[in-house]
C-alpha cells in the first residue's frame, strides 16, 4: 500500500471513531508498537541510505499528521461526551421539592427572632456592634476602669498587643453596643442588641461563645417603673403565659445604678420547669438604671438624660423555654439534636401568628 493510501485509510478511521475507546483502537493500530506506521518504520533499516532518508522523512510527516488527527478527534469526542452528559443530567428547577426534611432552624435563631418580635412591638429597634471590641467600649465606657474587679469575672479573650500597647478583645457582653448607640444616635433611644459574646469558660452551662441580648432606653424621663413594665410585658409574651410574678433583687453592675437581677416564678414539678406557676424563683436577667458615667461616656449629658438597660442570656432563655438541658449541645452542629429541638423553616415567629 502506498504511503498516501495508508494515510487516507488511517485518517478515515480516525474520523469514523465514534467514541474514545474506538479512537484508542485506531491509535494502537497505527502508531502502537505493532501499528501500521510503526511497521513501516521497521522497514527503514533494510533500505539503502539515500532511500532511507527520503522514506524516513515521509514517514515522520505521516506520523505527525496521524498524531494530530488523533488528538483533534479526541478533543472533539470529549466535548461531545460532555454535551451529552449536560443534556442528560438536566434538572427541572421548577419541579416541586420532595418533602425531605434536612436541617431545621436552630433554637437560638428561633428565640432571637422571638425576642426581636416582642421588643419590636414595644417600639425597640435592633442595634449591632462588632465582635472584636476595644477596651473603651467593652470596659472603660461601661464604668469598668482597668483596676475594676468586675473585669476579672469576665474571663476575657485578648488579642495580641498592638504597637501602641493596647489589646483588642472579643466582646465579653453585648453592653458595648449601648455606648456605640449613644455615640451614634440622638435620644430618645430605644434599642435591643442581640448578638454573640465570648468568655474563656466551658461547662454544662457555659460555652466560650454564647449569645446575649442587650436592651437600652435613654430619654429625659424614663424611670424604673418603665423598666419593670417593659420587662414584665416581655416575660409574659416570651414565655407565652397570662401572668408571671417577678422579683427585682438588688444587685450590682458597674454600668447601672441601682442594679437589679430579675427572677420570675416557676415550678419544677415532674422535673420540668413551668414558668408563671409555682413559687420557685428563676433568675433570667440583669438590669438597672444606666449609670451617669455611662451616659457621659456615650457623649450625653447625665443631668439631662436618663434611662434603663438590661442584659439577658439568649441561650439560657432558649434552654428554659424549650426544655433543653445542656448548653454545649447548642454549638455541636449535631443534625439529630437539631431535628429534635429545631424549628421548621417556615415557622416564623410573630406576635399575631404565635411565637412557637
Ligand atoms: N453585661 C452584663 C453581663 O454580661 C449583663 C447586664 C446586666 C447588662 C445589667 C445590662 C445590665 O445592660 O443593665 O454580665
Amino acid at each position: 500500500m502506498s504511503l498516501e493510501s495508508l494515510e487516507q485509510d488511517i485518517l478515515a478511521q480516525v474520523a469514523a471513531a465514534s467514541d474514545e475507546a474506538a479512537l484508542e483502537a485506531v491509535r494502537i493500530a497505527s502508531l502502537g508498537k505493532k501499528g501500521a506506521v510503526s511497521e513501516r518504520m521497521k522497514e527503514l533499516g533494510a533500505m539503502a541510505p539515500e532511500e532511507r532518508k527520503a522514506a524516513g522523512a515521509a514517514l515522520n510527516v505521516l506520523k505527525d499528521k496521524v498524531a494530530e488527527a488523533l488528538s483533534a478527534r479526541k478533543a472533539a469526542l470529549q466535548e461531545l461526551a460532555l454535551e451529552a452528559r449536560l443534556a442528560s443530567e438536566k434538572i427541572d428547577v421548577t419541579l416541586p421539592v420532595r418533602p425531605l426534611q434536612q436541617g431545621t432552624v436552630h433554637p437560638v435563631s428561633q428565640v432571637w427572632e422571638e425576642v426581636v418580635q416582642i421588643f419590636g412591638d414595644l417600639g425597640f429597634a435592633v442595634a449591632e456592634g462588632p465582635h472584636i471590641e476595644d477596651d473603651f467600649h467593652n470596659f472603660d465606657a461601661l464604668n469598668m476602669p482597668p483596676e475594676h474587679p468586675a473585669r476579672q469575672e469576665h474571663d476575657t479573650f485578648y488579642f495580641n498587643e498592638k504597637p501602641d500597647g493596647t489589646r483588642m478583645v472579643l466582646r465579653t457582653h453585648t453592653s458595648p453596643v449601648q455606648i456605640r448607640t449613644m455615640l451614634s444616635e440622638k435620644p430618645p433611644i430605644r434599642i435591643i442588641a442581640p448578638g454573640r459574646t465570648f468568655r474563656s469558660d466551658s461547662d454544662m452551662t457555659h460555652t466560650p461563645m454564647f449569645n446575649q441580648i442587650e436592651g437600652l432606653v435613654i430619654d429625659e424621663t424614663t424611670h424604673m417603673g418603665h423598666l419593670k413594665w417593659v420587662l414584665h410585658e416581655f416575660c409574659k409574651a416570651f414565655f407565652e403565659v397570662d401572668d408571671v410574678k417577678m422579683r427585682f433583687r438588688a444587685s450590682h453592675f458597674p454600668f447601672t445604678e441601682p442594679s437589679m437581677e430579675i427572677d420570675i416564678n416557676c415550678s419544677w414539678e415532674g422535673g420540668q420547669v413551668k414558668i408563671g406557676v409555682g413559687d420557685s424563683w428563676l433568675e433570667i436577667l440583669g438590669s438597672g438604671m444606666v449609670h451617669p458615667n455611662v451616659i457621659k461616656a456615650g457623649g450625653l449629658d447625665p443631668s439631662k438624660y436618663q434611662g434603663f438597660a438590661f442584659g439577658m442570656g439568649l441561650d439560657r432563655v432558649a434552654m428554659l423555654k424549650y426544655g433543653i438541658p445542656d448548653l454545649r449541645a447548642f454549638f455541636e452542629a449535631d443534625l439529630r439534636w437539631l431535628r429534635h429541638y429545631g424549628f421548621k423553616a417556615l415557622q416564623v415567629p410573630t406576635l399575631a401568628g404565635g411565637l412557637s
